[in-house]
């Protein structure tokens, strides 16, 4: 037998549970051992008019059969002094069930200014009034659970309802947004929308429904989600008369259209049957996957507007979302990306050196080279220049078959980048890349991306390796590739350490040389969004400056000494940080790390630079 799930020493607010589906919460609760604050003011059904009577009959039926209550008569736009009485009575509080509703049904051509006011005071207000003055107490004990009442009217908008449902559908928004504050705190925020005879359905539901659909069959599901055994947050359920499911929304794959070209009505209304199909959809829980998508088109656009604004690259259409295929991400290797051709010129080259760092101190005779192309040592191309030629495809990556998955959940890894001989001073390159292991380790799939560049004459100019971590889409069956390998650094005191303090708008400066316009790295919402303070530098970049501090200290600046680069990427940089690289010599290999200085962790591990002999 299952064990009881049972509520000693906890303490509930049910607001309107004088009646309805609020008595049937209050009575299970109180049956299982919690101590309830039976609140109701006791009006009508339309708000008007307040009585003892309701809320006292049902503290009598709890006492009656052994259970603890209080009465309280407050409306729930008193909130604090319902949340006071908890307290007063029972020293805490640990449950709260926003239930007390009222109607006030009219078409919205009639609909006055009361109408809906008072719906609005009773439900949304009240509904924030309660839980605001409960939110301290349960943070602060690091335990809660609380529940929203929504209706299926707010989630899908019912004739002659137009107060009520979005009263209703606002407390859904005040639940998302109170389950993504509470969930550190163990504070976990539902939302029912129930089906159930009380006097607020009696008017318009047959008699004979209204007795079938007791309230009693709402109330498990709201005790489950009261109870401390349930995690889960941020949901909603629709129940009633013994149907309990979880609703969520789903969004069509879209359709793509191309940035930096004029969008017209006439280009969505060609697109209509795309932007509406529901085949393959995806399930967004969050406004980092509601984002994914605009990403995805921002990183497609963003290489493509930059070069494609000098005459050399088409634009990318987007593609057709890739379909399902049974095997899954094993199908996706060898995958090949359709190539890509770009150009360089020495503008390219010192916008991406200055993102850098390079030439931070502009009297620097080493680093001036990088910048200048007038500079009288002669004009070079920084090698790291190199990984930013992927970027011109990397966005293929969305549409591989087999390779289904969120886009928010992609993480770049490694990089390795092997550079052929020094970079041309400008030239026009083809990118061709090919997904050549895709490795299964449980947690996601490691896919790495082989990418080829070549110059016009078709000689193999630089060769990248991105290694992409795909997160949720594991447990393929596929291999599990090479165990991490162990940071390779030597048991001693660096040979050389390398400072570089990042300018606070680094990352501006380095989405304009990259071609990587993740908004990530300069909107702030979004990064707030993906759970940072403010906008975070690109991996690549500090692997830029690691790069350049490397050939400075190892090879006098010299590129032609510069073979190839590896590094993993550990954490973010913000800009204004300052990045520490620290190098150890073996032969012709450089090995380093870099850290952030005002936090002293590490940003990059596993580093290594092979010379030229
Ligand atoms: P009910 O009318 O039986 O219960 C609501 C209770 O709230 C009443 O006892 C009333 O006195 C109390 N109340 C009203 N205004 C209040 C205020 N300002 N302060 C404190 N208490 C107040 O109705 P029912 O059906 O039990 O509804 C409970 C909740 O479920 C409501 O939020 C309602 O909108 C919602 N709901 C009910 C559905 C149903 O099928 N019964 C459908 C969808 C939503």
């Amino acid at each position: 037998m299952t064990e009881e799930l049972r509520f000693d020493g906890r303490v509930a607010i049910v607001t309107g549970a004088g009646g309805g589906l609020g008595r049937a919460y209050a009575l299970l609760l109180a049956a299982r051992g919690a101590q309830v604050v039976v609140n109701d003011l006791g009006g009508s059904m339309h708000g008007e008019g307040a009585t003892t009577a309701a809320a006292d009959r049902v503290v009598e039926e709890i006492r009656a059969a052994g259970g603890q209550a209080v009465a309280n008569y407050d409306s729930v736009e008193d909130g604090p002094r319902i949340v006071q009485t908890a307290l007063d009575h029972f020293g805490r509080l640990d449950i709260v069930i926003n239930n007390a509703g009222i109607l006030r049904d009219t078409s919205f051509h009639k609909m006055t200014e009361a109408d809906w006011e008072k719906i609005y005071r009773v439900h949304l207000y009240g509904g924030f009034r309660v839980t605001h003055a409960a939110w301290p107490h349960l943070r602060e004990q690091g335990y809660g659970r609380v529940i929203m009442t929504s209706s299926a009217a707010g989630l899908y908008g019912n004739f002659g309802q137009a107060n009520y449902s979005s009263a209703k559908l606002g407390l859904l928004g005040l639940a998302q947004t109170l389950a993504a504050e509470g969930q550190k705190r163990n504070v976990l925020v539902n939302t029912i929308a129930p089906l159930a005879g009380s006097r607020l359905t009696e008017t318009i539901l047959p008699p004979d429904l209204v007795a079938a659909l007791k309230p009693e069959y709402v109330a498990p599901l709201v005790a489950w989600l009261c109870h401390e055994r349930n995690t889960a947050t941020g949901q909603t359920f629709e129940v009633g008369a013994g149907w309990v499911s979880r609703v969520r929304w789903q969004r069509a794959q879209g359709a793509f259209f191309p940035l930096g070209e004029n969008l017209t009505p006439e280009a969505i209304a060609a697109q209509w049957d795309t932007v509406q199909d529901f085949t393959d959809p995806a399930y967004p829980t969050s406004p980092m996957d509601s984002f994914a998508p605009v990403v995805g088109n921002l990183q497609k656009s963003g290489g493509a507007e930059e070069r494609g604004s000098r005459g050399e690259e088409t634009p990318s259409r987007s593609p057709a979302p890739a379909p399902p295929t049974a095997d899954g991400p094993q199908a996706a290797i060898g995958h090949e990306f359709e190539p890509k051709t770009q150009r360089y010129d020495e503008r390219d080259l010192s916008l991406y050196a200055l993102a850098v760092g390079a030439a931070a101190d502009p009297l620097d005779k080493l680093e001036l080279p990088f910048v200048y192309e007038l500079s009288g040592d002669g004009f070079r191309a920084l090698p790291t220049y190199a990984v930013t030629f992927p970027f011109s495809l990397l966005w293929q990556i969305t549409s591989v078959p087999g390779l289904r998955f969120n886009p928010a959940l992609l993480l770049h890894g490694e990089q390795y980048l092997e550079v052929k001989r020094p970079l041309p001073l400008k030239a026009t390159v083809t990118n061709r890349a090919r997904i050549s292991h895709i490795y299964d380790k449980g947690s996601g799939a490691l896919v790495l991306l082989d990418v080829n560049t070549f110059d016009e004459a078709g000689e193999e100019l630089a060769f990248n390796q991105v290694s992409l971590f795909i997160r949720g889409i594991g447990g393929f069956g596929g291999e599990r590739g090479p165990s991490a390998a162990a940071n390779p650094l030597p048991d001693r005191a660096p040979d050389a350490v390398h400072r570089d303090k990042t300018t606070d708008n680094q990352a501006l400066l380095y989405r304009l040389s990259s071609g990587d316009r993740n908004p990530l790295h300069a909107d702030p919402a979004f990064a707030a969004a993906g759970g940072f303070d403010r906008p975070i530098l690109h991996g690549l970049c500090t692997f830029g400056f690691a790069g350049r501090a490397v050939l400075r200290h190892f090879a006098g600046g010299d590129p032609a000494r510069f073979r190839s680069i590896r590094a993993r990427f550990t954490k973010h940089v913000f800009p204004g940080e300052t990045i520490v690289t620290e190098m150890w010599q073996d032969g012709v290999r450089v090995f380093f790390q870099s850290k952030v200085a005002e936090r002293d962790e590490v940003v990059l591990s596993h580093g290594v630079v092979e010379l030229v002999g």
